[in-house]
């Protein structure tokens, strides 16, 4: 206080409010202005005034974040490697979604470092582009699976789907054994393919033309699947559950295998940084 010690009288103090006078305002230390400031007291004295301000408000805010969407062509940047489903992992998924595993499990490495180093890359939106519904999940009792192809065998897979505390003691996973026990076959498979190139899938004539042979093709390692490779570039051909029948525990196994391994993130620039 030595700065002021001269000044006696708190009126002539210039850090001092002098609005001490105006019963009905609230004083303030700083120097105060009646300007445009304090004219909201008009907006927060009038529900309607206030109303109609905090929405035009949110429109603003609504019109700058939507608007730009309707000139863009596309919201999903194009990442090489991503490729519909082959028919074989589109029956898994199917299973997948029918056995409710998305309850447990999420499908969607966000962007933070805790989750890139324990998943790997953070999911692309085109990593998700085919999928009819998404599954990106709102929980996760389990752990993320948007990157689980190729982390485990074939075999881990048969193991843990049938009884998960066989191999994770403290797994509080259900047991899926019956997948084993469940014969699928390729009746459907064209159909299937069909309905996704409704939704928007890019499935080729060819494509499902070959649906059947090629969903029997991918779960029989003997049998000559270099073309079914060609349309389905990266696909795991394997006899997913060892045994001789085509059962839903290979379909759903095949598409565990292949989740997250579409895009080589060895090679892999967003386009942002290009
Ligand atoms: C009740 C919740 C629950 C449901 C439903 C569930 N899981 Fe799990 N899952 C877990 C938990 C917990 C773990 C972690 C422990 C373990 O590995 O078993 C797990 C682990 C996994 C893993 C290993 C992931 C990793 O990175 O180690 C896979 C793969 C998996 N689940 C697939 C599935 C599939 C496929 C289904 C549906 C058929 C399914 N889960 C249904 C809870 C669940």
């Amino acid at each position: 206080m030595a700065r002021n010690s001269k000044i006696t009288d708190p009126a002539q103090d210039p850090n001092v409010s002098t609005l001490s006078d105006a019963p009905q305002e609230i004083p303030n230390e700083l120097p105060h202005h009646t300007a445009l400031v304090n004219r909201h007291a008009i907006l927060e004295k009038s529900p309607t005034l206030l109303l109609i301000a905090s929405l035009l408000v949110v429109s603003i805010g609504g019109i700058v974040e939507i608007a730009p969407l309707f000139w863009l062509e596309n919201t999903i940047e194009k990442v090489e490697g991503v490729r519909p489903y082959s028919p074989l992992e589109l029956t898994g998924r199917d299973i997948y979604v029918r056995e409710g595993c998305y309850l447990c499990h999420s499908q969607m490495i966000r962007p933070m470092r805790d989750e890139v180093e324990r998943y790997g890359h953070y999911s692309l939106a085109a990593e998700s582009m085919y999928d009819h519904p998404f599954q990106w999940g709102s929980k996760r009792t389990g752990p993320d699976v948007a990157r689980v192809g190729g982390r485990y065998s074939d075999a881990w897979h048969v193991d843990h789907l049938s009884d998960p505390q066989s191999v994770v003691p403290e797994s509080i996973m259900p047991k899926y054994a019956f997948l084993a026990d469940t014969r699928i076959d390729a009746d459907h498979v064209q159909d299937l393919l069909k309905t996704h190139r409704f939704v928007g899938v890019p499935y080729t004539d060819e494509q499902i033309e070959q649906a059947a042979s090629d969903f029997k093709v991918q779960a029989d390692p003997d049998a000559d699947y270099d073309a079914m490779l060609a349309r389905y570039p990266g696909a795991a051909v394997s006899n997913f559950d060892g045994a001789p029948e085509l059962t839903e525990m290979d379909a759903l196994i095949a598409y565990l295998q292949v989740l997250g391994t579409m895009v080589d993130f060895s090679t892999f620039t967003p386009d942002a940084s290009r």
